[in-house]
């Protein structure tokens, strides 16, 4: 029997994280350049967020720009990175009038001035916002937060008189405790539109039970119809975290 909309949908992920891929494929189709397709991908970004809240997620990772497209061709990246500029106070009315509390994962620092101060003043002024947070994953890593967290854990270990006994105190509570984002919910549902399927280095810490979904639609096409599917699919899945299905259902 064909489950409905209605009942499947009903499980709500709390954070839902999205790598937005085939911005470029989709251009390309359009005879266009890559950065109109990083132009329509960014409006979709935007959309993305109020469909989100208006499903209840709490809690939404966009994965912008990684540590390691700054090796892309030049133009591509000042291109993404002037779309950010522009686009984050373009979208700051929407994101107050949505209550949205616009958050940054990764390091900013080596960002062009214009962009990091746009990012800077799109924290500091969705601050008190709490219907849902939309974490923007910039110059972001999985493995180099991990790293960040491994040395803040050393320098920890390295100050407290008996080291032993420090070391067996140092838990998977206690490494995350260090990570960039440490007050977000780990990821329960991952979504990579575009067709590829790989994590390429998105959440790595925080996926580790998060449930991966594919889909060949290009992210400048990804409708709220897309996100829904994914949400369906997510109420269809039964999250063991390790545990059996008999003593789940204890
Ligand atoms: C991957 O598609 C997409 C990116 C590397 C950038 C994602 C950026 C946006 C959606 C715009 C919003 C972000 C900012 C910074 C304002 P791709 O270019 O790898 O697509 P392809 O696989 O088809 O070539």
């Amino acid at each position: 029997m064909a489950e409905s909309t209605q009942m499947v949908g009903s499980i709500i992920p709390y954070h839902v994280g999205i790598i937005m891929d085939g911005n470029g494929r989709w251009a390309k189709a359009q005879g266009k350049g890559r950065l109109h397709g990083h132009q329509q991908g960014a409006e979709v970004a935007r959309e993305v967020v109020r469909w989100a809240k208006e499903l209840g997620i709490k809690q939404i990772s966009l994965y912008a720009f990684s540590t390691e497209n700054w090796a892309r061709p030049s133009l591509e990246v000042r291109g993404l990175m002037s779309l950010l500029a522009l686009m984050l106070p373009r979208s700051l009315p929407d994101m107050q009038q949505n209550g949205v509390r616009f958050r940054v994962l990764g390091d900013i620092k080596p960002l062009p001035g214009r962009a990091r101060r746009a990012v800077e003043k799109a924290c500091a002024e969705t601050a008190s916002n709490s219907t849902i947070e939309l974490i923007l994953c910039l110059n972001y890593g999985g493995q180099q937060e991990i790293l960040a967290s491994v040395k803040e854990a050393a320098q920890w270990l390295l100050k407290q008189a008996d080291q032993h006994k420090a070391l067996a105190l140092l838990t998977t509570d206690k490494l995350r405790s260090m990570m960039w984002r440490a007050d977000t919910a780990p990821l329960d549902l991952l979504i990579r539109t575009g067709g590829e399927k790989r994590i390429s280095n998105f959440h790595l810490w925080d996926a580790a039970y998060a449930e991966l979904y594919f889909t060949d639609v290009l992210w400048p096409v990804f409708c709220k119809a897309d996100l829904q599917r994914a949400i369906d699919e997510y109420g269809r899945r039964e999250r063991r975290f390790g545990l059996t299905s008999e003593q789940l259902n204890e």
